[in-house]
Order: C-alpha cells, then sequence, then structure tokens
C-alpha cells in the first residue's frame, strides 16, 4: 500500500501528529491528562480519539502502552494488535519520526527490552522536550529500574522546553519532585512538589511526592495532616487512592496503631480486592509488616494470594513478583511458591541481558529469602539477603516500598539468632532515619537480647518519646 499525505495536528504542546482530526489529537490530549492525573476516564478519552480517527497512530500506541502499565501476561496478544495497527497506519498514512520512534519503544517495551524502549524515549525528548507521554513513560520504567538519578534526571533533562504557560507543566514538576525524593534531596523535592501542587492542585503525583518525604523523614503528624488536607482531590482518582491510603497507614504502622491500620486495610486499601499489581504490593507489604509485628492479621492472605497466585508466572514485574511472593508464601502456599520460584529462573535464563540479572540473579534469590522466612528458616534468609543487600534496589520500587525487603531481613537476623549483623543494621537504619519509632523499637530489642541494658533503654526511649511527642 503506497503512503500518502496526510495532515498534522498538534496537541496543546505543540507536538506533531499524523492525522487529519483535531477531535482525535483534542481527545488524546484530555486521555494524557486523565492519566498523569490518576483519574478514572483516560480510557473514555481514547476512545473518543480512536472514534475520530480509527486509524490514528498515536492512539493506538497510547492503549498498548496503557496496557503496557497493568505488566500482565494476560494482554499480551492485545498489545500485539495496538502494535500492528499502529505499524499498519505508519505504513498507510506515513508518520512522524517521533512517532515511529514511539512505535519502536512499545515494541521494545513489550518483548521486555527496557533498554531500547527507554533509548527510543530519550531520542524522541531530544527532540520533542514538550512530549509528556514519552517523559512519563521513561520515568516509569527508571523507577521500574531502580535507577533513581534518572528518575530525577530525564525530568530535569527537559525543563529547559516548559514554563508555567506550557499545559502540564505541574505534572512535570510533580515528576521532577518524586525524582528530587528518590535521590534523597528531601528539601527541594518537598519545595517543589508543593508548588506542584500549587500549580495544578489535582496533581496526585506531586501529593504523592510530598508525603514520600514526611514518610523518609518521619514526619508523622504532617504526612496525615497532609494527607487529610488533600485527599478530596486524590480520594476520588483511580487504584492509586489506594496507594495514597497506603501511605498513609505506613505513618498509623509506625505509630503502632495497629487496630487503625487495619480499619484502613478493610475499607480503603484492599476494600476493591482487586489483582491489580499495585494494589497487591500495597496490601501484601502492609500485611506483611502488621504480621512481622505479632498483629493476627486474619485470614486476609487469603484471598490476596488467590490474586498473587493467577499471576505468579506472568513475570512482568520483579518487583511486584516479590510481593505475589509475600502473599502465597505467608498463606502457605509452599508448593506454588517453589513453582514460582522456579518459572521465575527459567524466565530469566530465557530472556537474557537484563532480565537475567534483574529476575534471575535478585528476584528469584529474594523470592526464595520470603519463602524460607515463611517456613522459619531464617539463616537461609540472611545468607540470601545479605549480599543482596544494596542490589535489591535494582528491582524498582520507591525507597518506602523497598523497605519491606530490608525489614525481612533485619526480622531474619533477630528471628534466627544473628544478633551481630541486627545489632549492625539496627545502627545503620536509626541513623539514617532517627524518627521511626519502629527503628527504635527493634534496635531495643536487639540490644536488650545483647545484654546491653542501657542502650536498650536509651533506644526505647526515644520510641516512646516519639510516639508520646505526637500524640495523634
Ligand atoms: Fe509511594
Amino acid at each position: 500500500m503506497s503512503e500518502r499525505t496526510i495532515a498534522i495536528q498538534y496537541d496543546r504542546r505543540d507536538v506533531a501528529y499524523t492525522t487529519s482530526s483535531e477531535d482525535a489529537v483534542r481527545c488524546f490530549d484530555d486521555a494524557i491528562a486523565s492519566w498523569l492525573g490518576f483519574r478514572r476516564d483516560t480510557d473514555d478519552h481514547l476512545k473518543l480519539a480512536l472514534r475520530a480517527d480509527s486509524d490514528f497512530l498515536m492512539g493506538h500506541v497510547l492503549q498498548g502502552y496503557l496496557m503496557m502499565l497493568f505488566a500482565v501476561r494476560i494482554l499480551d496478544q492485545k498489545i500485539d494488535a495496538a502494535i500492528t495497527t499502529a505499524k499498519q497506519s505508519a505504513l498507510q498514512r506515513g508518520a512522524t519520526q517521533r512517532e515511529r520512534d514511539h512505535i519502536a519503544a512499545l515494541t521494545a517495551w513489550h518483548r521486555g527490552d527496557w533498554q531500547a524502549a527507554l533509548e527510543s524515549w530519550e531520542k524522541i525528548l531530544l527532540e520533542n522536550p514538550r512530549d509528556i507521554l514519552a517523559l512519563k513513560l521513561a520515568n516509569h520504567l527508571y523507577f521500574y529500574l531502580g535507577d533513581a538519578r534518572n528518575v530525577r534526571d530525564s525530568i530535569a533533562r527537559v525543563l529547559y522546553a516548559w514554563n508555567e504557560d506550557t499545559p502540564g507543566h505541574g505534572f512535570v514538576l510533580g515528576m521532577y519532585a518524586f525524582g528530587l525524593e528518590e535521590c534523597g534531596d528531601y528539601a527541594n523535592a518537598e519545595a517543589v512538589g508543593q508548588h506542584a501542587v500549587e500549580i495544578n492542585p489535582a496533581d496526585v503525583w506531586a501529593i504523592h511526592a510530598v508525603i514520600h518525604v514526611m514518610e523518609m523523614q518521619g514526619r508523622h503528624r504532617e504526612g496525615t495532616d497532609w494527607l487529610k488536607t488533600s485527599e478530596k482531590i486524590w480520594i476520588n482518582c483511580n487504584n492509586f487512592a489506594n496507594h495514597l491510603w497506603w501511605h498513609g497507614a505506613l505513618l498509623l504502622m509506625d505509630l503502632e496503631r495497629y487496630h487503625a491500620v487495619l480499619d484502613g486495610y478493610d475499607s480503603r486499601i484492599r476494600a476493591e480486592q482487586s489483582d491489580d499489581y499495585l494494589d497487591i504490593v500495597n496490601a501484601s507489604s502492609l500485611l506483611w509488616r502488621l504480621e512481622e509485628t505479632g498483629v493476627d492479621v486474619g485470614n486476609r492472605w487469603t484471598e490476596l494470594a488467590d490474586k498473587a497466585e493467577a499471576h505468579a508466572q506472568d513475570h512482568k514485574l520483579a518487583f511486584a513478583d516479590a510481593h505475589y511472593m509475600m502473599a502465597m508464601a505467608a498463606d502457605g502456599r509452599i508448593n506454588a511458591a517453589e513453582a514460582m520460584i522456579d518459572s521465575m529462573t527459567s524466565h530469566a535464563e530465557a530472556a537474557g541481558g537484563m532480565t537475567a540479572t534483574i529476575h534471575g540473579e535478585i528476584g528469584a534469590p529474594l523470592c526464595a529469602a520470603i519463602l524460607a522466612y515463611s517456613c522459619g528458616d531464617f539463616g537461609r534468609v540472611v545468607e540470601l539477603l545479605q549480599p543482596l543487600r544494596y542490589d535489591l534496589r535494582y528491582l524498582g520500587g520507591s525507597v518506602a516500598q523497598q523497605d519491606i525487603f530490608h525489614r525481612i531481613l533485619i526480622s531474619a537476623t533477630v528471628r534466627g539468632g544473628r544478633l551481630d549483623i541486627a545489632r549492625s543494621l539496627m545502627s545503620e537504619r536509626s541513623a539514617d532515619r532517627p524518627s521511626s519509632v519502629w527503628n527504635w523499637r527493634t534496635y531495643a530489642r536487639v540490644l536488650a537480647a545483647l545484654d546491653d541494658e542501657a542502650s536498650a533503654v536509651a533506644a526505647w526511649r526515644k520510641a516512646r518519646d516519639l510516639i508520646t511527642g505526637l500524640n495523634l
């Protein structure tokens, strides 16, 4: 079929699209704004875009991207179809270089070649620094590669092309704030995040960046207030609201308000009982913390393990896999858990490259450690996790989310009698996050077990003073 010239339309940021339909690009813009705002109507806008122009190349690419974000195997064929349709559109109508690069990025991401996808988005951004779709997706993959520096710097690299008159500027600042936070630049992260919310009060990601700062700095009261005052914005967003409830629960958890955490789990965080990976991540991480503290979580693991087991062979995100493992192991599904580790290892060997490292050398040993923990083999947990400690970040997720893996190691050192390692890890943690009640409480237990009574009492007092000082 011969290529023919078709009109070019421009979005709100002057990025070009191969289509004759102004409506298609307007609805596409609406879909992007909805997606960046974690709203529930993203698909509705995208459908309108494709109704306005059924061969709209970037519409099909966006459809593929949105399906990729679910990180589930069951959508593979539909993503293949979206790629095929986008390629056909390029063949029939022609396409800009940016659009061709988007097809290449989607194709690479879908076959598991994250580096190639990132190279395509970075190439796009050199010529089109206002392509907020490429920007957000690159940010997403850097996040799930544990590349905090690029979570921050991928945004910083395009800031020259944005100003307060550019539609979506607030979203860009929100992304930048989160990158700053993940790099430990808390003061700038908070300032930029607050500014992003001032520009666009509906910027849920910026709200989220600020709560991360407060979590990392142990600012329980301010964090709780921040979530409360912004709740009217994020409570009606998509399931990302569950993640913000999870952040609120972490603050309550550290204050040892376990009944409130369980209430929040049932009424908010796990109310929908979805099988979305982020929902399972939030829930597994919280239930694990509760159990580790000695709280009876009843039969809550079972429905979570049902959902996790259904995705145990997907291996789209090693970070999600580790949380699926937590649910399955905690629910006593030993055979399914062992089968998952086998399939994760096979997947890593077959894929090679970065997947071999992330899934095979980091994810699979972590999953084995989680299973060993649930089986009471704490020595094995320490053996597996101690050497991996600084590599776990390559599984992706935020510093706050990753913390559960480090807690598993610490608990295993205590329960397995490796108090020498436990003391060194708690010394490190209490220096890094001195406002964490859990840190001082755990440190006190370790010191007491080592018969260092004076230091144990001092650590205990710090935990008590933190809680009584807050009086939430
Ligand atoms: Fe978060």
